[in-house]
């Protein structure tokens, strides 16, 4: 495993996102690895809790904008990029997602197919893809929505800012928020806790709880894709993740 760093402790097992020079950010290998390392400790009984984290200073900063870049519409529908995903937000043991810094973008995606978000007070939350010319593709539009509701998730979505821990707790985007150097323990309780009760009970209840929020997620997230890659036909897609790269600032045309 190169960008996915596996260990585990007892019944639960600690994936953490190993990409440090691009704040971890999102790439096909990174979906790929930690969907092949998690799949098989789904099936195995001796695994009750799912534990995904980054470094200190980024949970995941977002897909990866240097792999998209470059693609066309037709690239993007063909490969029906970001898909793969699903296969994460399908497992059915408990995830946590234990974040510092950043999580932006598919790292606020990310943490949001988890179960539990728990949070440490550095951790900053946005969906900044409007900034690039695209919208969230990898479920921002809806499970964002369907967590905090439209008003945030608008104003979010709209204008690219981002919140900080503390207003994404009170959003109830974030089960708790606990100093930096609480959280691993934190962490480490809540998910011994999980993985301690049975495991039939265990899954029934958060397949219960996500059920709440499901009805009619599965269009909503097609949606979402399709129409994510449709933006990879304007041009204005090209220049906000080109304007990214080259550390400049956009100049967006409406084409
Ligand atoms: N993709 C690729 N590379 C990224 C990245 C990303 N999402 N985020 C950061 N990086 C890279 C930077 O390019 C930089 O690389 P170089 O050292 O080679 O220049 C490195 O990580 C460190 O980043 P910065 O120098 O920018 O660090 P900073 O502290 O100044 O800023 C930041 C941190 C505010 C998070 C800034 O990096 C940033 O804005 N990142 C992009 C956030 C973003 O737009 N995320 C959404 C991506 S699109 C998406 O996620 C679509 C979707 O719905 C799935």
């Amino acid at each position: 495993m190169d960008v996915i760093k596996i260990e585990q402790h007892g019944r639960v097992v600690t994936a953490r996102l190993h990409r440090p020079t691009v704040l971890n950010a999102l790439n096909s290998e990174v979906m790929t690895e930690l969907v092949a390392a998690l799949s098989p400790l789904d099936l195995d009984p001796d695994v009750g809790c799912f534990v995904i984290t980054g470094s200190e200073r980024a949970f995941a900063a977002g897909a990866d904008i240097k792999e998209m870049a470059a693609k066309s519409f037709a690239e993007m529908a063909e490969e029906d990029f970001f898909a793969g995903w699903e296969g994460f937000a399908a497992l059915r043991t408990p995830k946590i997602a234990a974040v510092r810094g950043y999580a932006l973008g598919g790292g606020c995606e990310l943490a949001m197919m988890c179960d539990l978000i728990l949070a440490g007070e550095s951790a900053v939350f946005g969906q900044p893809e409007i900034k690039l010319g695209v919208i969230p593709g990898i479920g921002g539009t809806q499970r964002l929505t369907g967590l905090v509701g439209k008003a945030k998730a608008m104003d979010l979505i709209l204008t690219g800012r981002t919140m900080d821990a503390r207003e994404a707790e009170r959003c109830g985007l974030v089960s708790r928020v606990v100093p930096d150097e609480r959280l691993a323990q934190e962490v480490a309780e809540a998910a011994a806790a999980i993985a301690s009760y049975g495991r039939t009970a265990v899954r029934a209840a958060r397949e219960a709880v996500e059920r709440a929020l499901e009805v009619g997620l599965r269009e909503g997230l097609l949606f979402e894709r399709r129409t994510f890659h449709a933006l990879f036909a304007t041009e204005d897609q090209s220049e906000g993740m080109r304007a990214f790269l080259d550390k400049r600032a956009p100049r967006f045309t409406g084409h």
